[in-house]
């Protein structure tokens, strides 16, 4: 059995003292041991978020990393800056990076590949555009996303990844996917992660949903047989996000 991960993309909200307020007042309502729960905070926040969390189930992670490990790179965030201070996950080519900060398949999987190397667990964007999924592309255009973001990635790695599909047009927009639709692109993932690897590996990575998900959407989208759980951008800063954790 697959443990459930829900996790918080705060995006670029709260600085570091609010992301302090909202760690406080979040975290009696996400205490599960059922799931895991990660908060994604803004870089400048991470140490604070670290400190807030401590004691409690919440874990940390960044919503972005560079593929190199020092150097002339200004404005970047290197692996081992993040596991220093304590981060455990990292989000990996999220959709809004790809759109304003032209990050692509090949960065994708560079990044994906350094937070394996430094122990820190990605969670790994995918998802298609309106126009594709009018064009019915969806699923072969997710499958390449996937077998780029994962090449060269070994098999017990993989195991260890956290992918989250989030379809663009659900994203910020409040029309979530409906269970059907994000069901069978999170299968289409696993048989994708299948023929890459085997069975053993696909049935031990998790694939989340992103996109719009809310207290009312969640219990349904999350008993899905290959969703394990979600990413979430705004109800993520709200109490409701702990209604979303405590699901069932
Ligand atoms: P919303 O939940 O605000 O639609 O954002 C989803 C998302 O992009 C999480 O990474």
């Amino acid at each position: 059995m697959r443990k459930k991960i829900i996790a918080g993309n705060w995006k670029m909200n709260k600085t570091p003292s609010e992301t302090v307020q909202l760690i406080n007042e979040l975290r009696p309502l996400v205490a599960s041991e059922e799931v895991d729960v990660v908060f994604c905070v803004p870089a400048i926040s991470l140490t604070k978020a670290i400190e807030a969390a401590q004691g409690s189930n919440i874990e940390i992670g960044a919503e972005n990393m560079y593929y190199e490990e020092s150097g002339a790179y200004t404005g970047e965030i290197a692996p081992n800056m993040l596991t220093d201070i304590g981060v455990k996950y990292v989000i990996i080519g999220h959709s809004e990076r790809r759109e304003y900060f032209a990050e692509t398949d090949e960065t994708v999987n560079k990044k994906v590949l350094k937070a394996f190397e430094h122990g820190i667990t990605p969670i790994v964007c995918c998802g298609e555009s309106l126009t594709q999924r009018e064009q019915g592309v969806t699923i072969d255009w997710i499958r390449q996303q996937i077998k780029i973001a994962f090449l060269n990635v070994t098999s017990e790695q993989a195991k260890a990844a956290v992918i989250a599909y989030e379809p663009i047009w659900a994203i910020g927009t409040g029309k979530v996917a409906t269970s059907e639709q994000a069901q069978e692109v999170c299968a289409a993932i696993r048989q994708c992660i299948k023929e890459i690897y085997d069975e053993a590996t696909a049935e031990a990575i998790r694939i989340q949903y992103g996109g719009s998900v809310t207290a009312d959407s969640a219990s349904e989208l999350f008993a899905q047989p290959d969703i394990d759980g979600g990413l979430v951008g705004g109800a993520s800063l709200k109490p409701d996000f702990g209604k979303i954790v405590n699901y069932k």
